[in-house]
């Protein structure tokens, strides 16, 4: 495994590459859910590139940027168990500069996860094209924890032409359904017990979807009366397109939650 932080060192590998590329985009502090990413794109590439770098673009002034766990030894670890051939680890000023040309988000960035964080998508897709551009890669990875992003990602790659193919994963829980995250680690042991509520109500809603049940107002009903207790920023119910409607459709639905613990905000969902 080769660590790379500069664009020519990527540069220079990638122009000698003519085989798959898979591409693992995170911001470190790498856990089960980054690794079943990693381990998917291991099976179904030549050659596999993580990119660790905590993107400023994507926070807004006052989140938790500064803050945001780093673990670049055990991260390094992990990346070299699971046979991953070159992480990415750039500074903040190889990937940025001054007044750069701007990737504008569609409106639908600006519901839910955008609404609370105007722009963040926008962040999220420059960056996420700057690392297309020097991986090249055949397939990308990204997880349907963070579904907004996801389908964000999948239209970027529609409207701009790109020849990536997008790859779904599945979002990883603990064993007890809590999904994986690296802000997982702020609960307190009665945020962290709590917090069961969210995956709880969502197996619910999707139980009662299994049941032909298809009224946004009735699921929501069942969700916030699961989750009374919790501190819920919002419940929402949207197609692929993350349109909201009264009547949802049985098979093109995902249900998010995002509950606050504190300042810790968790985010799941479920894709019916
Ligand atoms: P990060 O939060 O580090 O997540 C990297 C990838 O791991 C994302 O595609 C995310 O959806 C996936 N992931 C996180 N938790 C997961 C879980 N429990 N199960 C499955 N997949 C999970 O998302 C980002 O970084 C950034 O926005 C990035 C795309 C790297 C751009 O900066």
């Amino acid at each position: 495994m080769e660590i790379l932080t500069t664009i020519e060192q990527l540069r220079n590998i990638r122009k000698n590459i003519t085989a798959s590329v898979g591409l693992v985009p995170t911001m470190g502090a790498l856990h089960d859910g980054h690794i079943s990413l990693i381990k998917k794109a291991r099976e179904e590439n030549d050659i596999v590139i993580v990119s660790i770098f905590v993107n400023p673009t994507q926070f807004l002034p006052g989140e938790d940027l500064d803050k945001y766990p780093k673990k670049d030894e055990a991260d390094k670890k992990i990346c070299e168990i699971c046979k991953v051939d070159y992480i990415f680890m750039p500074e903040i000023s190889t990937m940025y500069e001054e007044d750069e040309v701007l990737i504008k988000a569609p409106s639908k960035s600006y519901v839910l996860e955008g609404k609370t964080r105007p722009g963040h998508f926008d962040g999220v897709l420059q960056v996420v094209l700057k690392l297309f551009n020097l991986t090249k890669p055949t397939n990308a990875y990204f997880g349907k924890k963070d579904a907004q992003q996801l389908t964000l990602i999948q239209q970027m790659v529609k409207n701009l032409f790109l020849d990536i193919n997008i790859v779904p994963c599945e979002i990883v829980r603990e064993k007890d359904g809590l999904a994986l995250s690296s802000r997982n680690i702020y609960l307190n042991e009665k945020q962290r017990k709590d917090a069961l509520l969210i995956s709880k109500s969502l197996y619910q809603a999707a139980s009662l979807v299994g049941k032909k049940e298809r009224k946004s107002k009735v699921l929501k009903a069942k969700m916030y009366e699961i989750m009374k207790d919790l501190d819920v920023e919002y419940i929402a119910i949207v197609n692929r397109d993350f349109i909201q409607s009264e009547e949802i459709e049985l098979k093109n639905t995902i249900i998010l939650v995002v509950a606050r613990f504190g300042n810790t905000r968790l985010l799941d969902n479920i894709w019916i």
